[in-house]
């Protein structure tokens, strides 16, 4: 099987896993207040590409977990990153009127109940990791996990990342200032996700997880380098979200500050250096460097 065969499968495999899973945890649409709760399943279910739950999954193999142990964490990040996008896509934020090929939650409810389904989201990702079931994992190593999403997904991580995109509209950043801006509002949830499948585990060296966290940090970087390539080159139906939403709202992006193909190979050397970081690792770390490839040559 190809490299690429072998990750399609794989893809399909765990985003399958994923979806089951997020059935699961959310609450039925029929639970009072069926209004919110059906809000929540629309935003989570049935779209996406889950590439961070399946960070989680592939980091969690690479160390030779089973995915079923994992499913706790998988959804947290997932659940964590819906919500991201709900609020993302608020009249107050980029006011988008399209998330994955669908309506977004203020356009297909109202704004209330945007807001609501993110705040209830994020508190969803928390109760699952404290109480699912599936998670095997003695209280320590929990709280661990609950404070890596915590500060993943809080004002030090991708809430701050975005307060710091919405401060940048107009404005001209440096390089510096922009990766700084993408660290957080993207990369700390994708750095998160390896990290959580790493602390699924105890079998874990310092060195691997030292390697993991370094691939996360440039696959991180490198998966808002490609959102915002895509934001310019792709279109609308693939995307489906409104392409040139960056440049018509004056964000500064990558390819704003470097041009296209600059950001292009800024992307490419990102995904080499990432993978680079597991050079030590042996096969069943595969999946991980099949999604940094993935990651930069995505077109959605
Ligand atoms: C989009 O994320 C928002 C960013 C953080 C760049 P994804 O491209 O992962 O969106 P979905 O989950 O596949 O819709
Ligand atoms: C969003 O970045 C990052 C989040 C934390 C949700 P963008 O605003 O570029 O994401 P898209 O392009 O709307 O998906
Ligand atoms: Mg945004
Ligand atoms: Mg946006
Ligand atoms: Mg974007």
């Amino acid at each position: 099987m190809t490299a690429e065969a072998a990750l399609r499968k794989y893809l399909k495999a765990s985003q399958t896993r994923i979806e089951a899973e997020l059935d699961r945890v959310l609450p039925h649409a029929t639970t009072q207040p069926e209004r919110l709760h059906s809000a929540m399943r629309y935003v989570t279910l049935g779209g996406g590409k889950r590439v961070r739950a399946v960070l989680v999954y592939a980091a969690g193999q690479a160390l030779n977990l089973p995915p079923e142990t994992l499913a706790a964490p998988a959804c947290a990040v997932e659940l964590i990153h819906a919500y991201s996008l709900v609020h993302d896509d608020l009249p107050a934020m980029d006011n988008d009127g399209l998330r994955r090929g669908k309506p977004t939650c203020h356009i297909k409810f109202d704004e209330a109940t945007a807001i609501l389904t993110g705040d209830s989201l994020q508190s969803l990702a928390f109760k699952v990791l404290c109480q699912d079931h599936t998670l095997q994992t003695h209280a320590e190593k929990r709280i661990e996990m609950i404070e890596t999403l915590a500060v993943a997904s809080g004002s030090r991580g991708m809430a701050g990342g975005q307060a710091m995109d919405l401060e940048a509209v107009g404005r001209e950043l440096n390089l510096a200032q922009l990766e700084n801006m993408h660290i957080h509002k993207t990369g700390a949830l994708i750095r998160a996700s390896v990290r959580l499948g790493v602390l699924s585990t105890p079998e874990c060296t310092a060195d691997e997880a030292r390697a993991m966290d370094r691939y996360a940090k440039c696959i991180g970087l490198a998966f808002q380098v490609q959102d915002d390539i895509l934001d310019v080159s792709g279109n609308t139906e693939t995307l489906g979200k409104t392409g040139g939403k960056d440049q018509a709202s004056q964000k500064p992006t990558y390819t704003s500050l470097l041009g296209l193909d600059e950001a292009r190979r800024m992307a490419r050397r990102l995904c080499d250096q990432a993978t680079a970081s597991l050079e030590n690792l042996d096969e069943k770390a595969d999946p991980l460097r099949w999604l940094a490839g993935y990651i930069v040559k995505r077109s959605h």
